[in-house]
């Protein structure tokens, strides 16, 4: 018999009914009904029933009894109707079945480690990855494989569409900065050196502007050694692009338009640009994040100025040192008990915040261990400044800046969580733009670029890069969506000159810029373009389009948490002639 199929085993309908088909794929399920033996036959398009009836083909009802899970077959039949009260509305092939005249065994199979056919299933994910391949059988990553598939291509069409162009860059090059630890690839030829895998394309696209390239896009894999969580993993995609002689004007509406496409051919969502914009400023005093999830409201209001005026010496004492009051409204909250606020304490506590102060609106008043602290004039400030209304709920944090906006975007999005207020099919995409150039970093104690070093100043505030180099914007933005950063990108520097003078305000020494960047800065200066750029995380786009809860879903073979793959066992020990041929002495590990 020929393994030819005349069809997958997705597609046979009633009107089918009557042909003679060839059909292959695993045994998903096996029945035997009397004298019937009956068989889900399984492959990525669907399941189609087949039945062995012994007076068809006596031979092959035999056979169909040594059949087990997950075996893989061919057979040829007839399609026919199924028997009255037989149908399966719930599949698109549950009108008909196939009475088998042959049957033949392609391969056999070892019972699997967990159940192929159970989707409801819970499998431990490590045993779930070290058979990934079993795994992705199973349908549920198969799916969402699918779905990245479509973002790929649509990502691909509509960049086409608008002149960029493909390039792939190389996989072994050197350090680019993007804030991460590298993966290094030793070099046989030079021992003692290394390739460095790309944490992105970055230094290459900006090149490829120089070449006059124009519009370069790239699906491309970076490499980034760093403290994993659900939404990083080391090896990860990005859709990754440039284009010169442009502008942010010209880059959003086009981004907005390519994510419209993508959610409109993925998932049927209508995606209307174009996105709102929030100043980084803004998104920190209002959101206390720079990646906020816009589906609910709640937003955090500052009151200094308001405890200023109270007599409560928790607040007064952390304004004297230098210290934010920031709060939350829970509509509708009032009603929580004792334990719970004793709850998102604790849950602000794990966060640093060293208490959190709470006020309930009840009968009209502020209703609070600490209301009187307050007069009324200021309570009926507090009130005004939350807009609250009868059983709302008031939650305050007192902390440095930073502890307060973690503690509260944390709660903020906890108490939503927790009250059922996130619409999951709503998607609130935002930019968030005016970005600081730097930030200071207290491991280092020097300046660190806040997205990476070749990212344009703003040019008024160009006079602060010396005095005051954290008051200095970038021309830089993120693009996020419900709580996620799925992209990030920049107008570049074009000019040598400043983008050396940047490198050296970022402490890195004189031989450092020569050696790691001096030929990029030489490239800059052989007549460069203005260009900018943006880079999207495939896998993130991916995980929100199908609602799963870690990018290890949205990819055929992920890394763990840990960073291995637990599949390949890998990273794993080579060879000790690999090891002398590289030059390279491994010390035995500490224990
Ligand atoms: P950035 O470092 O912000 O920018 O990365 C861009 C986007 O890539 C995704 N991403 C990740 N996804 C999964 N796992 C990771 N470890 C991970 N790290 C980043 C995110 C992020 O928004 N070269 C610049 C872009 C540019 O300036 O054009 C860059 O790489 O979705
Ligand atoms: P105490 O005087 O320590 O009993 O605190 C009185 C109230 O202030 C309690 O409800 C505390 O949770 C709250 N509180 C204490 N420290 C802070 C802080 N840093 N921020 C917000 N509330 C606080």
């Amino acid at each position: 018999m020929s393994y030819k199929r005349t069809h997958d085993c997705g597609t046979l309908t009633a009107q089918n009914i009557g042909e003679t088909v060839l059909l292959s794929g695993w045994v998903h399920r096996r029945r035997d009904h009397g004298g019937l033996i009956f068989i889900d036959l399984r492959d990525r398009f669907g399941l189609t029933q087949i039945v062995f009836h012994p007076e068809v083909a006596q031979d092959m009802h035999t056979l169909a009894g040594d059949l087990r899970s997950e075996w893989v077959i061919a057979v040829k039949g007839k399609v026919v109707a199924r028997g009255e009260g037989m149908t399966n509305p719930k599949l698109k092939t549950g009108a008909v079945e196939i009475e088998t005249s042959h049957l033949e065994i392609l391969s056999k199979a070892k019972t699997p480690p967990f159940s192929i056919c159970d989707e409801n299933l819970n499998v431990n994910e490590e045993l779930r990855l070290t058979y990934r391949y079993l795994d992705i059988r199973r349908g549920e990553i198969a799916e969402r494989l699918v779905v990245r598939h479509k973002t790929m291509l649509a990502i691909r069409n509509h960049l086409d569409g608008h002149r960029f162009l493909e390039i792939t860059t190389p996989i072994l090059g050197k350090s680019t900065p993007e804030g991460a630890r590298d993966y290094l690839v030793p070099s046989r030829i030079y021992p003692g050196t290394f390739f460095a895998l790309p944490q992105s394309p970055q230094i290459f696209k900006q090149l490829l502007m120089i070449s006059g390239m124009d519009r370069y896009f790239q699906i491309a894999t970076c490499f980034r050694d760093e403290d994993l969580r659900s939404d990083r993993q080391p090896e990860f995609t990005q859709i990754d692009l440039e284009m010169s002689f442009g502008s942010q004007e010209e880059l959003f509406p086009m981004i907005e338009e390519m994510m419209g496409g993508i959610f409109k051919q993925c998932i049927g969502v209508n995606i209307q640009g174009p996105f709102r914009q929030i100043t980084f400023r803004d998104s920190m005093e209002r959101y206390g994040t720079d990646k906020p999830d816009l589906r609910f409201g709640m937003e955090l209001v500052r009151i200094d100025a308001i405890a200023k005026k109270s007599s409560f010496s928790v607040f007064l004492d952390q304004l004297q040192e230098g210290c934010v009051i920031k709060g939350i409204c829970v509509k509708g909250g009032a009603e929580a008990s004792r334990r719970i606020i004793d709850g998102y304490t604790q849950f602000v506590g794990h966060l640093g915040a060293k208490g959190l102060a709470w006020m309930k609106m009840q009968e009209g008043a502020l209703v609070s261990n600490i209301v009187k602290f307050f007069d009324k004039a200021v309570q009926e400030e507090l009130i005004a400044a939350f807009q609250a209304e009868e059983g709302d709920l008031l939650l305050f944090v007192a902390s440095n800046e930073n502890t307060t906006n973690m503690a509260l975007d944390h709660l903020r999005r906890h108490i939503a969580k927790e009250s059922g207020l996130i619409d999951k099919n709503r998607y609130e995409f935002a930019w968030i733009t005016e970005f600081p150039l730097v930030h200071w970093d207290k491991d280092s104690q020097t300046y660190a670029a806040e997205h990476h070093p070749f990212t344009m100043p703003y040019l008024e505030d160009i006079p602060l890069l010396d005095s005051e180099p954290q008051k200095v914007r970038s021309s830089s933005y993120d693009l996020v969506l419900n709580g996620y950063e799925l992209g990030s990108g920049s107008q570049r520097i074009h000019s040598g000159e400043l983008q050396e003078k940047i490198f050296r305000m970022l402490k890195l020494s004189e031989e450092d810029i020569k050696k790691r960047f001096g030929f990029f800065i030489e490239a800059l200066q052989y007549g460069t373009p203005p260009h900018l750029g943006i880079a999207l995380g495939v896998d993130r786009i991916v995980m929100l389009l199908t609602h799963s809860e870690s990018l290890r879903d949205v990819i055929a073979f992920p890394k763990t948490q840990r960073a291995t793959d637990l599949m390949m066992d890998a990273p794993s020990e080579v060879l000790k002639e690999q090891l002398t041929e590289l030059k390279i002495h491994v010390e035995p590990p500490e224990v």
